[in-house]
């Protein structure tokens, strides 16, 4: 069994992306900048948008952190998109999910300019990924094919089974997994909340990436001998004898499944750093872009 060790991961991405910025510096260039929006206080956005922030500082990047009020209007969100977009520092920016609900999600998601769109949520970006076109991946899916990559797991000709259909991991993960070349040309069936007879789909996979946020859902016995198994469930549980409160917890009974697994990914410390990593690369894909626009 064969950990797949994001954290390690993550830090040699963002090694190579600090070397990329150095020489950037070097050639008397502009750094990468990007910009992250935050609506509202919720506990595990401002964590994650915190963490994106100080992982700009640390690989050389520009980073700017725009907070708004829970009571933030459409229209008042809309109109700091647009002057995001007009702003020619910025290479690349991200409205940090969920929002609150009185604001239209997808309206938001279409009001950043493709072009600087590094999350990859964009209609026009998404059907690029689609269309096996040069576009910005979506982070978490971006970091779960890097980590298949570096660690060479084998995808050609797997049955891939993806728990989740959100915008976010699991639709475009199950696309990804499709398309030809490595990693890719896996055979794909992607489940969900209406998906009858899941626990039979899930026996029958090489491959299994879950994305589905129910703790410890993804027990030993319901997984093949040698599996790989991608865990994207990030929970947190309440828990009063922890500093914080709470401890975070993925999909998957790590220690009970990692004894029948090929390769497997720990929460903390798998997919989450790789989505950090992930997004730096495609803000660094921005500014690369901007510059020969320009
Ligand atoms: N909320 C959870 N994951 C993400 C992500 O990758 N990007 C943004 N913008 N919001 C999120």
């Amino acid at each position: 069994m064969t950990v797949l060790d994001g954290k390690k991961v993550s830090n040699d991405i963002k090694a190579e992306i600090a070397a990329e910025v150095e020489k950037m510096k070097a050639n008397g260039e502009k750094v990468p900048h990007l910009a992250a929006v935050l609506v509202g206080n919720d506990g595990a956005s401002l964590t994650y948008v915190g963490s994106k922030v100080r992982s700009c500082k640390r690989v050389g990047f520009e980073s700017t952190l725009i907070q708004m009020p829970n009571t933030t209007s459409e229209l008042e969100l809309l109109k700091k998109i647009e002057e995001l977009n007009e702003n020619d520092d910025i290479d690349g920016f991200i409205v940090q999910l969920p929002l609150p609900k009185q604001i239209d999600t997808q309206k938001v998601l279409m009001a950043v300019h493709p072009d600087k769109d590094v999350d990859g949520f964009h209609p026009t970006n998404f059907g690029k990924m689609a269309l096996d076109m040069s576009t910005f991946i979506p982070a978490t899916p971006f970091g779960i094919l890097e980590l298949i990559e570096r660690y060479g797991v084998e995808t050609q000709g797997k049955h891939t089974v993806v728990i989740g259909r959100s915008h976010i991991v699991g639709r475009p993960m199950s696309i990804l997994m499709g398309r030809k070349g490595f990693p890719g040309n896996s055979t794909v069936t992607l489940t969900h909340s209406r998906t009858k007879n899941i626990t039979q789909i899930i026996s029958q996979a090489d491959i299994v990436i879950s994305a589905l946020g129910k703790p410890k859902f993804l027990k030993a016995e319901m997984v093949k001998d040698d599996a790989v198994i991608i865990d994207v469930g990030i929970t947190r549980v309440p828990d009063e004898t922890k500093e914080k409160g709470y401890y975070i917890t993925g999909d998957v009974d790590y220690e009970n499944v990692k004894k029948k697994a090929s390769y497997i990914t720990p929460v903390p410390g798998g997919v989450g750093p790789m989505t950090i990593a992930m997004l730096l690369k495609n803000t660094l894909l921005a500014r690369e872009r901007h510059r020969s626009r320009s």
